[in-house]
């Protein structure tokens, strides 16, 4: 079953720059302006691995008498070593530090909210938010369409959109979407579509990724790979208003694999009514996400970089998702047709860790103010599903 859907592969409409403008139906999108916002909490591998190996030496001291008979096996130390070599990270940044060190919580401890209270995570969004409007210059009302567009939701509904829409004073429309940390470009994807065809004149795309909710601190395989972080887009039809970046082409696919899978969600509660040591999961094939991954990411951007006429050479830079340092090495040489350097395919993630969809974002915005009008850059940003999203950005006066 999963071979033949494994073969299969969804793709949404390409939307392209300039396909009806001399029509004078069509308006191009351009992105206005980004924001991003970090906690200033950093934990360090050493820390993060003191912590783990803690858990892991009491674990096995508790059950050496099981484990000794064969029964279970012994929990594996992690070593700062491993981590920086096999992905690059170095340190992360943190919503909330002491419950994720505390080797008998190993989550953040984030106290529950009255319903009249701002939540947690929409309030995480604001942060970039409002660093978004401010640079634009514009107001909550300014914008007519909000995506919250992230790995995972903290409710089912309402929409945490809908509460950033009434946050900032928002008009028009608001969903949630995810795809993993694909979502920014996804949401990018349909920002662009929505503005070429009509549908909305300025979107807000959020991506707020409080990750560290969602990693299983406690399994070696993962416990050192995300952060937190908020990202947030401004994606706005072209009324000749001079900055920001033209969006040139978009491109969103899907090729399905369950290699890379979180299973928190709404039916846990009805599973552990049946089983209560039903415990949802969270795991990687990490070697097979690896491999999938530089396969197929680069195609995808490739495709997209071809619709348009637009070739490695006159790609100045390529912003990637941050996940492990060797697959931006690798993608970038394959979207570039060149050897990946600093400058032309920024890393953030030594000090970042995979802030899952907001990391794109973070990365184009840490990186492009040297970039001067003319010049064109790719955004291509990978993960669970598996998910692939790019898009050819273009510096305007
Ligand atoms: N500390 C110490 N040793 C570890 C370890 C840890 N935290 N985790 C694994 N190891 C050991 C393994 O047991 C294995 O030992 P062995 O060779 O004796 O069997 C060895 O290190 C290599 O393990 P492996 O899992 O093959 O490591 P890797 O080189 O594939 O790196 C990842 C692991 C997760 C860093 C890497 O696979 C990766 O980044 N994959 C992509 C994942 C990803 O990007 N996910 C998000 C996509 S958006």
């Amino acid at each position: 079953m999963s071979g033949w859907i494994d073969r299969r592969r969804s793709c949404f409409t390409l939307v392209r720059s300039g396909t009806r403008e001399e029509s004078g139906a069509v308006k191009n999108s351009l992105i206005r302006s980004t924001g991003y916002w970090v906690p200033s909490n950093v934990i360090s591998n050493d820390e993060l691995v003191a912590s783990y190996n803690a858990y892991a030496e009491r674990f096995n001291r508790e059950h050496g008498a099981a484990i000794d008979a064969g029964e279970i096996a012994e929990v594996p130390l992690s070593s700062s070593e491993f981590i920086r070599n096999a992905s690059g990270i170095e340190r992360r940044h943190v919503y909330e530090k002491s419950g994720i060190l505390d080797i008998d919580s190993m989550v953040p401890r984030i106290p529950p909210r009255p319903i009249e209270e701002i939540s947690t995570q929409a309030e995480f969004a604001m942060k970039s938010v409002q660093i978004a409007l401010d640079k634009a210059g514009y107001d909550g009302s300014d914008i007519d369409g909000v995506i919250v567009a992230s790995s995972a939701q903290q409710r089912n509904f309402p929409a945490l959109a809908c509460e950033i829409q009434n946050a900032i004073g928002a008009n028009g429309f608001a969903f949630d979407m995810t795809m993993a940390c694909a979502a920014a470009l996804y949401g990018l994807h349909m920002a662009n579509g929505m503005i070429k065809s009509g549908q909305a004149r300025r979107v807000l795309v959020c991506s707020p990724e409080i990750m560290t909710c969602i990693n299983v601190h406690s399994r070696r395989e993962v416990h050192f790979i995300f952060g937190d972080a908020s990202a947030a887009m401004i994606v706005e039809a072209d009324d000749g208003k001079p900055g920001g970046w033209d969006v040139i082409g978009t491109h969103a696919e899907n090729k399905w694999s369950s290699a890379l899978r979180s299973d928190y969600g709404f039916i846990n509660i009805a599973e552990q009514s049946v089983d209560p040591d039903f415990a949802p999961h969270l795991d990687q094939d990490g070697h097979r996400v690896f491999k999938d991954v530089v396969g197929f990411a680069p195609k995808v951007a490739r495709r997209m970089m071809e619709d348009i006429g637009l070739a490695p050479e006159d790609v100045r830079r390529t912003w990637l998702h941050q996940a492990n340092i060797r697959m931006v090495d690798m993608i970038a040489k394959r979207i570039l047709d060149r050897d990946r350097t600093e400058d032309n395919a920024p890393a953030i993630l030594q000090e970042y860790g995979n802030t899952s969809s907001s990391s794109v974002v973070m990365n184009f915005e840490m990186h492009s103010d040297d970039m001067v009008a003319g010049e064109t850059g790719v955004l291509c940003a990978y993960g669970a599903g598996y998910g692939v999203g790019a898009a050819a950005v273009r510096k305007r006066a």
